[in-house]
């Protein structure tokens, strides 16, 4: 179910186009034509088709435009469903609910960055790179994907950018991305920022090539969730605002228990990526399962998703 009604707008869809072999480029709108909350480079949207199906995109437009969000969606044939609802059955004229936009993937200031982008993966830089070019930072992105027609973007990112961009697709180029990885990352150059979005297999390589980087120079973004090992245990919950103390057995979240009992948290992808269930956490040594932090975020966060990570110890105190 989905609980977090009062953040939810309806937007009007006023462009629904196919830009690449599956991709889809649509354009929401406030219905009244008003102003829309402002975003930053790197901000996603949820698309929310009902209760049990909300999809997370990044926006890829010009937050300079505050009157209307863009998302690229690929359509995925073999996915969940919910890429096929919105290129299939959302048209021009018709309405759609958001929830957002939210930021957990930041553009922090550099001089010089790295963007590489994996197929679908490239949307959120698309702003970024508007930002980092607009600064006059050096920059350059070296973007994979399975042919040239699959490539969103990928002709006009060269047509505006020319030289900074290197297009990497798999029919047409001897050294695709993957094998282009190790030697992109090979050295670390102090003062570079890498941000990486792509399917799950570039973010493992790149975080593999980029273990002898500083702290804190890899930046990426995940859409599906980060398989995760551990055992799960129980343990208490204590809901401070509330005054109540409440046990999560083995089998359940943290943050289905805290529904139960009818404490509203806020929830979209249950699934750890997309970040809406933060919640604050006072006391207690947290177990982190979600994909919105990075191994440097979690050493001090003073936060948790609460539906997907728990408690390394027997007790969690909650801002709640
Ligand atoms: Fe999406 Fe928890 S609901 S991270």
């Amino acid at each position: 179910m989905l609980d977090g009604n009062e953040n939810d707008r309806t937007m009007l869809v006023t462009g629904h186009a196919r830009i690449a072999d599956d991709v889809w480029h649509i354009t929401l709108r406030d219905p009244d034509g008003a102003e829309l909350p402002a975003w930053e480079a790197g901000a996603h949207i949820d698309i929310v088709l009902d209760a049990d199906t909300v999809r997370q995109y990044s926006l890829c437009s010009s937050p300079a435009d505050r009157h209307a969000y863009e998302i690229a969606v690929l359509r995925e044939a073999e996915g969940r469903g919910g890429s096929r609802r919105i290129c299939d059955e959302l048209a021009v004229g018709s309405s759609v609910t958001i929830r957002g936009p939210r930021n957990h993937f930041p553009l922090a200031h550099a001089k010089h960055y790295l963007f590489i982008a994996g197929g679908i993966g490239v949307t959120p830089l698309l702003p970024m790179i508007e930002a980092a070019h607009a600064e006059g930072a050096e920059w350059s992105l070296v973007y994979g994907g399975h042919t040239r027609s699959a490539m969103a973007f990928a002709a006009s990112l060269v047509a505006q950018y020319g030289e900074h961009v290197e297009l990497l697709p798999r029919d047409e180029v001897a050294t695709s991305l993957s094998r282009r990885l190790p030697e992109l990352l090979e050295h670390p150059q102090g003062g570079m920022l890498v941000y990486v979005c792509g399917p799950e297999s570039l973010l493992t390589a790149a975080e593999e090539h980029m273990t002898h980087w500083a702290k804190g120079a890899l930046h990426l973004e995940r859409f599906s969730p980060k398989a995760v090992e551990g055992e799960n245990h129980g343990f208490d919950v204590v809901l401070q605002r509330t005054g109540r103390t409440l046990y999560v057995p083995p089998e359940r979240s943290i943050v289905e228990v805290v529904q139960d009992a009818g404490v509203v948290v806020l929830t979209s992808c249950k699934d750890g990526v997309c970040g809406t269930c933060e919640t604050i956490v006072l006391e207690g040594e947290i177990d982190h399962r979600d994909s919105v932090f990075n191994a440097e975020e979690r050493e001090t966060a003073e936060s948790m998703m609460v539906c997907v990570s728990r408690c390394r110890g027997d007790r969690l105190v909650l801002d709640l």
